[in-house]
């Protein structure tokens, strides 16, 4: 297919792989006043962190309680260990659980008969489970901690508000939406008893056909640290104090998103140079955001397994990068280095390893009693002491605290927070988010927006008219909301009569006494619906426009795993054989980038992007005046203010994403061709301008040069910053 296509329009609710301004949309009060609070705090230490130091009362209940209540405290179990299929809860089994082990942690969704219950059948069942915990004779009465993937709003909780996934809120450029993002969910978790979310995550999405892409908040270290940090203050605010919040968990340390074959899981290899000139700063950004917990990953980095690494789960995320929280392994990762990492030889061996080596806190077990058997069998040989026990027992009893579980209503439920679950103004905030997200690649001859003269349009593909497509994988269920929760049909039922799907979108924002007509086309895999395309060409020859919608089948971790990230033939031939009748406007939805033009050149000799990152368009056009400088020498002590005036030169408001660029042509270590180190959303009413300042320091061009020590290095020389299209140099010097 050639550039037959003639109008694209990407408007993607999963994923922006191409970021950029969004098109004009109407502005919602709320996410202001979330820029505003977000504004004002982000950069001071209004938020709280974990301290270095557990409480004295939290060292006296460690010198008291046993070692099995100590190792209860570092396991967490699934819920499936205590709730049947038709959701009905085992108190037996709980109460056995909590009389033998004493279990710290639950995790994962709770439904019956396949339906998610919602946030008072949440509290209810987590209240139960620690009415049961507080009964249970034991040294100290201690609420367990309930986890829960809330990665884009608490979607397993019923009714309660989806936000945009991490790479929409990424493609934002607005740190305020995964921030009002994260408050939301923290609420809705709240109320649902669920005081502790895995989300953040912050993997870079180096490998563009790994399924986890959309999770992420793309592939650029700035952006991401941007975003993540964004995600964790909204979470936690002040979460020592501040009973609507909850914990985050930086996810997943370190190097999960290079996977060599772009399979889920598959190893990692990453030169410590690039670990840490890229894969680490979104890290040591949420780390320094105050992120209560953190989640180690299940992939190897140069065949070291992470999951039983000194180097990166010891040495670089504590005595390096100064983490003071909690560390909780990734599912069954532990018993993983004897099932899958084939690093150890028994269970035994693995958790030696993992426990002795590393400073992970909390095991993820998660579905049997094999890790607090194993581990007290090898503090009771002296393998293991209790000293390194005590160590995570504290920081779990410390995160308890901290989030107010001791208090005396700290794990009840809160009846006037469960009433705000799924209100409309957070619907309007979620709503906002995913307008901010939208990217607009290319609209040849203004197609877009659709004007009066449109009177007839034509919706075609098989995403205009599911919300499953849209919503993408951990939504309603782990892979998405589809009749077998797996790769079966996509089932909309199953979004409590909530959501707008593009096709209802359209109808409702159509130009006033214009038709819109659906005919799908296609199905997901491509498969021509009804026999043939004939109807659909002919009725595409009478339209005015025809809006083509086509995308991937939802899909979460290892079983969305594809070899070739071409999109379904038959999807690719209906927009071809659409455009070669009819104008066209193109969506796609998408968790990943996939290839809808086949003649798209990357090899080392011929790199062409069909749109490079930061690309994006607007219904506004906008002119970048050259770059001023305050002083074309730079130094570390003094930093350079570069300054340009953007103006809005078209007759439409607009915002634009302003993105400052840096490189340097020559120094030790082959330099990148340039690295985001700056960006600012603005609005710019039509016609006028507004002077963006940047501000230019050395610590931007360091790097981990040829001697391996972490951004030890700077080069003096010739040094360049690009914003727009302008571009200017400066003299680095050292001294
Ligand atoms: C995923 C994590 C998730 C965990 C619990 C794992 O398979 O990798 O991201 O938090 O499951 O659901």
């Amino acid at each position: 297919m050639t550039m037959a296509v003639k109008s694209i329009l990407v408007a993607i609710c999963l994923v922006a792989t191409s970021l950029s301004a969004e098109a004009a949309t109407p502005v919602n009060p709320a996410i202001h006043i979330a820029t505003k609070a977000y504004g004002r705090h982000h950069n001071t230490s209004y938020f709280d962190a974990p301290s270095a130091h557990f409480d004295a009362d939290i060292q006296k209940m460690l010198k008291k309680m046993t070692i099995k209540e100590k190792i209860g405290q570092m396991t967490q179990i699934n819920q499936n260990l205590f709730q049947l299929a038709d959701g009905t809860i085992n108190t037996t089994m709980i109460e056995w659980l909590q009389k033998e082990y004493f279990i710290g942690s639950y995790l994962n969704n709770l439904s019956g008969n396949g339906v998610n219950f919602n946030a008072q059948g949440y509290a209810d069942v987590i209240s139960t489970i620690n009415e049961i915990t507080l009964k249970t004779k034991s040294t100290y009465k201690i609420p367990t901690i309930y986890g829960l993937d809330v990665v884009h709003g608490a979607h397993y909780i019923a009714n309660a508000t989806i936000s945009p996934h991490g790479i929409n809120q990424a493609a934002s450029f607005n740190p305020a939406v995964p921030y009002a993002a994260a408050e939301i969910a923290a609420k809705d978790s709240r109320a649902s008893n669920v005081l502790w979310t895995f989300a953040p995550i912050l993997d870079l999405a180096v490998n563009k056909q790994w399924p986890r892409v959309y999770e992420d908040f793309g592939e650029d270290p700035l952006l991401a640290s941007v975003m993540g940090a964004a995600s964790v203050h909204g979470f936690q605010g002040n979460y020592k104090s501040n009973r609507t919040k909850i914990a985050a968990c930086m996810k997943h340390f370190i190097g999960y998103g290079a996977p060599r074959s772009g399979e889920d899981r598959d190893s990692s290899w990453i030169p410590d140079r690039f670990l840490h000139d890229y894969f680490v700063p979104p890290f040591k950004a949420a780390i320094d955001a105050g992120t209560a917990t953190a989640m180690e990953s299940y992939n190897d980095i140069n065949g070291e397994a992470v999951v039983g690494s000194k180097k990166y789960l010891r040495t670089l995320l504590r005595d390096q990068l100064k983490f003071y929280g909690m560390l909780v392994t990734d599912w069954h990762e532990i018993e993983n280095l004897f099932e899958f990492h084939g690093v150890s030889s028994s269970v035994e061996a693995a958790t030696e390893l993992a426990i002795k080596e590393t400073s992970i806190d909390m095991s993820m077990v998660p579905q049997d009693l094999t890790f607090p058997e194993v581990l007290y069998k090898l503090v009771k040989k002296g393998t293991i002491p209790v000293s390194r026990i005590d160590e995570s027992a504290g920081r779990v009893l410390q995160l308890k605290k901290d989030l107010g579980l001791f208090e005396k209503n700290g794990w009840k439920t809160n009846k006037a927070l469960l009433k705000t679950v799924g209100q409309k103004s957070d619907h309007e905030v979620a709503i906002n988010g995913a307008r901010e997200s939208l990217t607009l690649l290319k609209n040849d001859k203004n197609t877009l927006p659709l004007g009066k003269s449109v009177k007839k349009i034509l919706v075609v593909g098989p995403t205009a008219n599911k919300l499953s497509y849209l919503a993408g994988g951990w939504t309603i269920a782990w892979q998405g909301s589809t009749v077998d929760g797996w790769q079966g049909e996509a089932d909309d039922k199953q979004f409590y009569g909530n959501g707008v799907t593009i096709l209802d979108g359209i109808k409702q924002t159509a130009p006033k006494g214009s038709q819109v007509t659906y005919l799908q086309g296609v199905d997901i895999n491509g498969n021509i619906v009804g026999g043939s395309l004939s109807s659909v060409l002919d009725a595409a020859k009478d339209a005015d426009v025809v809006i083509v919608t086509i995308g991937e089948h939802p899909y979460a971790e290892a079983p969305g795993n594809i070899h070739d990230i071409t999109l379904a033939q038959g999807q690719i031939d209906l927009v071809t054989k659409v455009a070669a009748v009819n104008k066209v406007v193109l969506v796609l939805t998408e968790g990943r980038p996939r290839l809808v033009y086949w003649r798209q050149v990357n090899d080392n000799n011929n790199w062409q992007p069909l749109y490079e990152f930061g690309h994006g368009l607007s219904y506004s056009t906008f002119a970048y005046s050259n770059i001023t400088v305050s002083s074309t020498t730079l130094t570390p002590k003094d930093s350079v203010k570069a300054s340009v005036i953007v103006k809005n030169s078209s007759p439409v408001d607009g915002k634009e994403v302003v993105l400052l660029f840096v490189s340097q042509p020559y120094r030790s270590v082959s330099p990148p061709t340039k690295l985001l180190k700056g960006f600012e959303k603005v609005f710019i009413s039509k016609g006028k301008s507004q002077k963006i300042d940047f501000e230019i320091t050395a610590d931007m061009f360091r790097y981990t040069g040829i001697n391996d020590v972490p951004g030890g290095s700077l080069d003096a020389g010739v040094v360049k910053i690009q914003i727009g299209d302008n571009s200017i140099s400066l003299n680095l010097k050292l001294h």
